[in-house]
């Protein structure tokens, strides 16, 4: 039967407990955790790219998109109480609709994942690129710092070195087995809310700062027309990238001390305060330097990384516009006068963004693991090296993939593809939470969502909403993943899944691992 390969719900629970994980975080850390995984390229780089597609309407998009993540985190706090182990919304599929649908979801996995960490690195080398010209005084060439203009990127553009580099260093990082500790994190975390801070006070109160550039707030109108991205609608899709990340911090609800009162403080907590400064910061951009697109010459904002908006920035008149910075921030700031602050902002983002890269690398990483020691993937890919302790070779390989991503394709569209891939994903866990409600109504769950009924609906609406709201590059080149992802399935993976041969391993990750070295084959239960 094409659905009918379910991962018993038990046996998933039996690695769960296996694994016992001390409680030990509180709702303070959890809500750090949160926002060190959230902000990132969203804010500081794809701020622009909003811009161009709603004008100042960008702040309703900020609002849409955080409202939409809100209640899809709420739902992925009860099934990751519910089911904590490694595999997220791959995981939670198998227990609840089958392999196939969860083969497609940690599929679409991918896109979240490793597009979104090539996202990351571009996003990472405009401030790179920044910063390093305002500091030194040195510009490299556009031929090793943009993609081609075919693809979206610059006039001359060829192939972007910065952001390579920086994704083959956090390969390399995870590879000999580096992983961020708590305290690095609350580190990063206060270096970046510390810039965003002085992005703001600076910003608003600012003599800079008119009402007037608000005006029109939404020239793109609310929606801007199916398939084209535009409009406010049109920018929340895109915006929803500087929420993606915060489904790391139900992943750790099994080491949550009282998880029903402080995942959800967690959770709402880091998404509610990373909603409020992202309005403040358009506000703080669009009111000192004004945040209108440049319109086309039928009135229509040109598609932002499209090839005409380029050549538009290349002009003397538009180059200074919001909408055409790579590093919005810190030239907001240049902009009116403090360029130190400017390049502090700069500093900030060249720090804390490889640690976003290094958290949605290592997700990345694991799922594929999970995936090949379920038998879907090769189960070479899950080989541990025997000093780092880590699958170096599935990191390798999608490493090397994230950065020849990186290299060729502009920031703005890796982020669309990727919100692609996380759509699906969170819209799936909404439909497995329903799933189990109705057929695990007595399963211990740590958190429940309140109102369920209507707050899973929600977000498989608002999901669903998103994703229709995206330009029609990005919502066909999901079905076109799609189609290869069945392909692999029905040639490869269908018949050597561990759960079709009736095999069923109770290890999950990577300290448990031992029975997945080669020499020693998956055990039964
Ligand atoms: N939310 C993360 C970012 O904006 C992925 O970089």
């Amino acid at each position: 039967m094409l659905f009918g390969r379910v991962k018993p719900l038990d046996a998933i629970l039996a690695t769960a407990r296996k694994k016992a994980l001390p409680r030990t975080l509180g709702a303070l850390q959890l809500t750090l955790f949160g926002i060190g995984a959230v902000i990132g390229t969203g804010i500081f780089v794809l701020t622009s790219e909003g811009a161009q597609k709603a004008g100042p309407g960008l702040m309703l998009a900020f609002a849409i998109a955080g409202a939409i993540c809100i209640v899809a985190a709420l739902c992925y706090a009860e099934i990751a109480s519910m089911i904590p182990v490694s595999g997220s919304a791959y995981t939670y599929t198998y227990a609840t609709m089958g392999e196939l649908l969860a083969w497609t979801v940690g599929w679409a996995l991918v896109l979240e994942y490793a597009v979104a960490a090539s996202a990351v690195s571009v996003g990472w080398s405009g401030y790179f690129v920044g910063t390093l010209r305002e500091l030194t005084g040195l510009a490299l060439p556009t031929w090793l710092t943009a993609g081609p203009l075919v693809l979206g990127g610059a006039e001359g553009g060829f192939i972007n070195l910065p952001a390579v580099v920086i994704a083959l260093a956090v390969t390399w990082l995870l590879v000999i087995g580096t992983t961020e500790s708590a305290r690095v994190n609350a580190v990063l975390v206060a270096i970046k809310v510390i810039a965003l801070t002085a992005f703001i006070a600076l910003t608003l109160p600012s003599e800079e700062f008119s009402t007037g550039r608000f005006n029109p707030f939404l020239p793109a109108g609310v929606f801007g027309g199916f398939g084209t991205g535009l409009g406010a609608v049109g920018a929340a899709a895109i915006i929803f990238f500087a929420y993606v990340g915060f489904d790391s911090v139900s992943t750790a609800a099994e080491e949550t001390k009282n998880p029903q009162r402080n995942v959800p403080i967690g959770l709402i907590g880091s998404l509610l305060f990373c909603t409020v400064f992202y309005i403040l910061v358009a506000a703080g951009a669009i009111g000192t330097i004004g945040g209108q697109p440049i319109m086309g010459p039928n009135g229509i904002p040109f598609p932002a990384g499209s090839a005409e908006l380029a050549r538009q920035c290349a002009l003397p008149q538009y180059s200074e516009m919001l909408v055409c910075s790579n590093e919005a921030l810190a030239h907001v700031l240049r902009q009116i006068g403090y360029s130190t602050v400017g390049n502090f902002v700069g500093l900030a983002a060249f720090i804390a963004l490889p640690s976003v890269i290094l958290i949605l690398l290592y997700g990345q990483t694991r799922i594929f693991f999970v995936m090949s020691r379920d038998g879907l993937l090769p189960e070479r890919l899950s080989t541990i090296h025997p000093k780092w302790r880590t699958p170096y070779i599935v990191t390798m390989i999608t490493g090397s993939v994230v950065a020849f991503a990186a290299a060729f394709l502009p920031v703005g569209k890796l982020a669309e593809i990727a919100n692609t891939g996380t759509l699906y994903a969170f819209l799936m866990v909404a439909v497995a939470v329903l799933i189990l409600r109705v057929k695990e109504p007595h399963r211990e769950r740590s958190f429940s969502v309140p109102g369920v009924w209507f707050v899973a609906p929600a977000s498989i609406l608002g999901c669903a909403f998103l994703f229709f709201n995206l330009p029609y590059h990005a919502m066909l080149v999901f079905p076109v993943w799609g189609a290869v992802g069945l392909l692999i399935y029905f040639s490869y993976s269908r018949s050597r899944s561990h759960l079709g041969r009736g095999i069923i391993e109770v290890v999950d990750d990577i300290e448990g691992e031992e029975t997945m070295l080669p020499i020693d084959p998956p055990r039964a239960v």
